[in-house]
């Protein structure tokens, strides 16, 4: 039984089964990454940048086998953004290969359409059955990107403070808990406009406007997603010289994410990159005491942030890539005769 499913009314038992079913799957398919908690979940799921919506769908159990309160076997969602729907769909690994994904993807395509946008992207994850399952509905590859993880105890924290003093004169390097101060939202907005197209998808959209700025840094905080910033400033000018951010989510505490690391093109060769980030995880060791991984996306073209990672002592885990498929040919795929 699949139906239209509004994380903010559902009940607690929907959303704790929920929460098992995520688990379940990524043992079958992530199995190093951490277990989510249902902390924070529901915000998770519904709270969404201003101008943009999410529309969910559960299947459950059939009322013959299970009720129709049984657990959650599957899940769909659509952001809605632009003029793009991002989908997510998940199928408890014990229910697979029997149609229930290809299901999901028709409710929420027709939805995506009926709403008037043009295509639908999605994360695939290397290595895993969505490779399959996405290219099987005609979807296809449009960017790649690595994403590698960093295990805090194999970390050599001297090295790290070194490498975390190792800025050029003339640089201030500060740590800004919960996001950058006020009197710098604007210097960061304009940082982050200057290096738009480093090592970022189009699925996971940065923030070029102050004001943007200010509702995704509002909206990570409802969604529990708590951030993190290390700026480095131009002593001179007092412009931002270059930035990381990364985010502890309530859902998965022990693993952070790294989002954007940007350094301006006429600061880069001062090691501010490296110092940084190093600077970042000397902050989140005593900020975040329940922390033992972090885990970021780059492009596979960006060298030279992938050799910083590599010297910080992040390991390449596996491919990330962004699939997309134009949502009339996708519907009328899934709506014809097999
Ligand atoms: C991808 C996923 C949604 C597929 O769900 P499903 O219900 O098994 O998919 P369907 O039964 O509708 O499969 C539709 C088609 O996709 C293809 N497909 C799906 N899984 C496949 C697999 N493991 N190998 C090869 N092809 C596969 C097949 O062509 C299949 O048609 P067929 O069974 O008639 O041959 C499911 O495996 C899943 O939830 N994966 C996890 C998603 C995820 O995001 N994981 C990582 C982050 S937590």
């Amino acid at each position: 039984m699949v139906r239209e499913w509004d994380p903010r009314t559902a009940s607690s038992a929907e959303i704790a089964s929920l929460v098992d079913m995520l688990n379940a799957v990524l043992v079958a398919d992530l199995p190093q990454d951490p277990p989510w908690r249902e902390n924070f979940l529901r915000e998770y799921l519904s709270e969404v940048m201003p101008g943009e919506r999410r529309i969910s769908w559960v299947a459950q159990a059939d009322p013959a086998t299970g009720g129709g309160s049984g657990p959650i076997l599957g899940h769909v969602h659509v952001l809605l953004l632009g003029d793009i729907g991002v989908l997510e769909v998940l199928v408890h690994p014990s229910v697979r290969r029997a149609g229930l994904g290809r299901d999901l993807v028709r409710l929420a395509a027709r939805r995506v359409y009926q709403e008037g946008f043009q295509s639908i992207g999605v994360e695939v994850v290397g290595d895993t059955p969505s490779v399959a399952f996405y290219q099987a509905l005609g979807f296809s590859r449009e960017y790649v990107e690595t994403r590698s993880v960093l295990d805090l105890s194999a970390v050599d924290w001297s090295a790290l403070a070194d490498m975390a003093a190792g800025v050029g004169v003339g640089y201030q390097v500060q740590f800004c808990p919960g996001g950058p101060p006020d009197d710098l939202i604007e210097a960061y907005a304009r940082a982050k406009a200057e290096v738009r197209d480093v090592d970022d998808g189009e699925l996971r959209p940065s923030s070029y406007d102050p004001q943007r700025l200010r509702d995704s840094l509002d909206t990570l905080h409802r969604r529990g997603m708590k951030p993190y910033i290390v700026l480095a400033t131009n002593e001179r000018t007092g412009e931002v010289a270059g930035l990381t951010e990364v985010v502890v989510p309530a859902q998965h505490p022990t693993r952070a994410d790294q989002y954007d690391t940007i350094v301006v093109q006429e600061h880069r060769g001062y090691g501010i990159d490296r110092a940084i980030k190093a600077r970042m995880l000397l902050e989140l060791r005593s900020a975040e005491p329940e922390l033992t991984e972090v885990q970021t996306w780059n492009a596979q073209a960006n060298e030279a942030m992938l050799k910083v990672n590599a010297e910080l002592g992040y390991r390449p885990d596996r491919e990330w890539c962004e699939y997309s498929v134009d949502v009339a040919q996708l519907v009328h795929r899934l709506d014809a005769p097999r």
